[in-house]
């Protein structure tokens, strides 16, 4: 029978609800600990969700000896410290998207992953869903031929949560770029790798973080059209397009089931029954990596995270966004 792979979670918001969900149903793992802030905050979280302990501090957390693994929650500004304590605590971590805000953070985290020899994998679920994998398989078995274009965004109102929320707080390292253009920047990285170059216009919010923001990646004989806003509310599929065909992802294309290969007035669907929300498969990755004493994924690397904060590090540059903490 695998080892049964004990969690912890840090940061008890909307997200931590949602990836407690998807754990308790992937075998061979459990719901060990949880620890907020806010210790009345970690009782009900753990009686809702079957935890084992609870803790109103994130140091009693790390010393809990029974937690192999810890899943970061908190917010984009506190992943960079939380992770580095989990990690000095000889504790595993799969840390939220972004894995920190920045390309200095994200290379003190991977030195002091490898210092402790210590699996560290950020949270891009979408890169271990089935749907992807998918579309991995007919590009890497040339369905569509050379990669010559794609498009993908993603997007919501967050105008409506007002001002004040984290979205647009340069504290909170807020704005879209962050939170889920990283998404689309994903893909484009996966599937074309590295940009030539990188043009980017942003619309900025009176914080100064963007609310929208448009980018156009160069390749020697591609292009990936991007964008993500926080201003308005879209359908969000994505067109991949090939020489010898096309693919299309439904909405919404970063968790859709659905993924679609066009070849001349050929179609093929393909439709898979996920389990859970989607967390579940970056939660079977990590305990699998955790298994094979695997200090990161082979599916969604250090390096890979690193390359990623580096593209949204050149963005903020070209569109002139800085947080203040940088
Ligand atoms: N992968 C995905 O699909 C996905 C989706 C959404 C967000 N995210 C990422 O997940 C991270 C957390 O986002 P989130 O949407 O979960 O944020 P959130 O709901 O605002 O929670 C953020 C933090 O605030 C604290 N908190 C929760 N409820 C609170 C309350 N009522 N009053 C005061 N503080 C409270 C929690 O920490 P304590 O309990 O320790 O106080 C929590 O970790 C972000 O980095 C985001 O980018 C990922």
């Amino acid at each position: 029978m695998p080892r049964l792979i004990k969690w912890g979670v840090l940061g008890l918001g909307k997200i931590a609800h949602k990836f407690v969900s998807d754990l308790q149903l992937v075998a061979d793992c459990k719901l060990e600990a949880v620890a907020s802030s806010n210790t009345a905050r970690a009782a009900a979280f753990a009686g809702q969700h079957g935890a084992t302990r609870f803790y109103g501090s994130y140091q009693d957390l790390f010393a809990d000896d029974q937690v192999e693994i810890i899943y970061i929650a908190s917010l984009n500004q506190d992943h960079y410290a939380h992770t580095l304590a989990a990690l000095k605590n000889k504790k595993a971590v799969l840390c939220e998207k972004p894995l920190a805000i920045n390309q200095k953070q994200v290379l003190e985290m991977i030195r002091c992953a490898r210092e402790h020899q210590t699996f560290l994998m950020e949270g891009l679920w979408t890169r271990f869903n089935p749907t992807f994998g998918q579309l991995q398989q007919w590009i890497a078995g040339g369905e569509i031929g050379a990669l010559r274009y794609l498009n993908a965004t993603f997007s919501f109102n967050g105008l409506a949560y007002g001002i004040d929320s984290r979205l647009f707080n340069p504290d909170k390292a807020g704005g879209s770029l962050l939170d889920i253009g990283i998404y689309p920047l994903f893909l484009a990285y996966q599937l074309l790798g590295i940009p030539k170059s990188i043009q980017a216009s942003a619309v900025k919010a009176p914080t100064g973080v963007d609310e929208q923001i448009a980018m156009i990646l160069s390749y020697d004989k591609a292009h990936a059209i991007l964008y993500s806003s926080f201003s308005h509310n879209e359908d969000m599929r994505v067109t991949i397009c090939g020489e010898e065909g096309e693919i299309y992802m439904d909405s919404r294309w970063h968790e859709s089931p659905r993924i679609t290969l066009v070849k001349g007035d050929k179609q093929t669907l393909k439709e898979f029954e996920f389990q859970g929300k989607g967390y579940t498969y970056e939660i079977l990755e990590a305990n699998q990596c955790l298994r094979n004493d695997q200090q990161e994924s082979s599916k969604w690397s250090l390096q890979n995270s690193l390359d990623l904060v580096q593209l949204m590090d050149q963005i903020r540059g070209e569109t002139g966004i800085k947080f203040p903490m940088e």
